[in-house]
């Protein structure tokens, strides 16, 4: 399993501070939308495609990224079902169902997570110690199939290097 650190302090001012590259994602789906914020729902919708969820993190970089005000964007990411804003356990696992990811094995991935924990994607264990989630390209395709566990990507990630990191949360297994 690699981690992924990509921070690169002479592009800092282009990229956000973490280095996720997921923001970038983000960044050319504002752009291609001339940062217009009647865009707000297609860019929601790439967000929350490229990270799982939406969290208070990725709220606020969409806000200023549309110059909106923050409480319009909570407001527009509660008020439609289909976007889910941060899961309730204690730990989340992103597993990506990206093309380059399925074909390396993440399919397998998310199955053993599934069957381990007893619950599906979208959910969290009954004890609220995880909640498992599945993205569509986490922008790490060279490192497929990538997990990101509790906000860090991790690369060729197999079902049992999954299982094991998921145990050292002191997540139940079946
Ligand atoms: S398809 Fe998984 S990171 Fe791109």
């Amino acid at each position: 399993m690699q981690s992924t650190t990509t921070k690169n302090p002479q592009k800092a001012t282009k990229e956000h501070p973490s280095g996720d590259k997921r923001f970038k994602a983000l960044d050319i789906t504002m752009k291609r939308n001339q940062h217009r914020q009647d865009a707000l729902i297609e860019v929601l919708h790439k967000a929350q495609e490229s990270f799982g969820y939406l969290e208070e993190d990725v709220l606020l970089y969409v806000a200023r990224g549309l110059k909106l005000p923050l409480s319009r964007v909570y407001g527009v990411a509660t008020f439609y079902h289909l976007f889910s804003l941060k899961p309730s356990g204690a730990h989340s696992c992103v597993v990506c169902l990206g093309t380059a990811c399925y074909v390396k094995g993440s399919g397998q991935v998310l199955e053993a997570l599934e069957q381990k924990t007893g619950i599906h994607q979208g959910e969290t264990t009954p004890d609220g110690q995880m909640s498992l989630m599945s993205a569509r390209c986490i922008g790490a395709c060279g490192i497929a199939p990538a997990v990101v566990f509790d906000g860090t990507v991790a690369g060729k990630v197999t079902p049992e290097e999954a299982l094991e990191k998921i145990k050292g949360w002191g997540v139940k297994q079946e």
